[in-house]
């Protein structure tokens, strides 16, 4: 407006018209941020940590100096979440609220800004399958069609219709070195091939719970071709000394 009015007062050779910062429209993303009372998720449904989750909050609550008991918010909602069937309500959220003597919105600044807090219902299994760049190049593609195909044709994002799976696509989490892999729950599944996935998924589906880490056979991130390097016998205490200095 100011700028339009100081525009029509210069010489015509002084004034240009505005120019515009961005001509793209903005990308916005309802899910992530905003929240709308629905019958399974208002404030009117009540939330109170069972008595076991109680005391576990009151001890995580005293590792802080009683004026710092807000930094105990993550672990709060963490353990919120694990009660109320893996997401994060706006009654759990209010609840930490309250327990930490934070105002609300502190707490959904904090939970709508890390993804690890779920804040739609979610399956009895939690599969997230990563897709970033490491894991990418080593067959993630076929990992998330494997996974969403298997599951009876779902997209990421979606849960089966018996509410067993919720499959979502995440960035990395930390085990590039045993790319491709997927967290199911809270354990990872590493060296992932179509049929070690399915074998995974159908496990599961009957109640059970495969060993995780790598599915290929290794312990760890070793080298999967062998040992490449340090292949003899290292010398022992003194072996390697010149005779001059021996
Ligand atoms: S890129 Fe998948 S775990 Fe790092």
């Amino acid at each position: 407006m100011f700028a339009a009015r100081l525009a029509r007062r210069l010489p015509s050779h002084l004034s240009r018209p505005t120019r515009q910062l961005s001509t793209s429209l903005p990308r916005r993303s309802d899910a992530l941020f905003v929240h709308r009372d629905t019958t399974y998720n208002n404030p009117k449904i009540p939330f109170e940590f069972t008595p076991e989750n109680l005391k576990r909050a009151q001890e995580i609550i005293s590792h802080y100096p009683p004026q710092y008991k807000k930094a105990a918010v993550i672990p709060l909602l963490d353990l919120g979440q694990r009660q109320n069937k893996g997401w994060t309500s706006i009654s759990v959220m209010n609840y930490v609220a309250k327990m930490l003597e934070l105002a609300p919105m502190r707490v959904y600044e904090v939970a709508t800004f890390y993804t690890m807090f779920n804040r739609e219902p979610i399956g009895e299994n939690f599969v997230q399958v990563c897709t970033t760049t490491p894991c990418m190049l080593r067959g993630s593609t076929e990992i998330l069609d494997t996974v969403c195909g298997h599951l009876g044709g779902l997209k990421a994002g979606e849960t089966t219709k018996d509410g067993k799976f919720t499959v979502i696509e995440v960035e990395c989490q930390g085990a590039c070195s045993n790319a491709p892999m997927m967290v199911v729950n809270d354990d990872f599944y590493e060296d992932l091939t179509s049929e070690t996935t399915k074998k995974i998924l159908d496990a599961f589906s009957k109640g059970e719970k495969p060993k995780p880490g790598p599915q290929s056979g290794r312990h760890t991130i070793e080298n999967s071709a062998g040992l490449t390097a340090l292949t003899s016998k290292p010398y022992g205490p003194g072996e390697h000394c010149q005779p001059e200095f021996s």
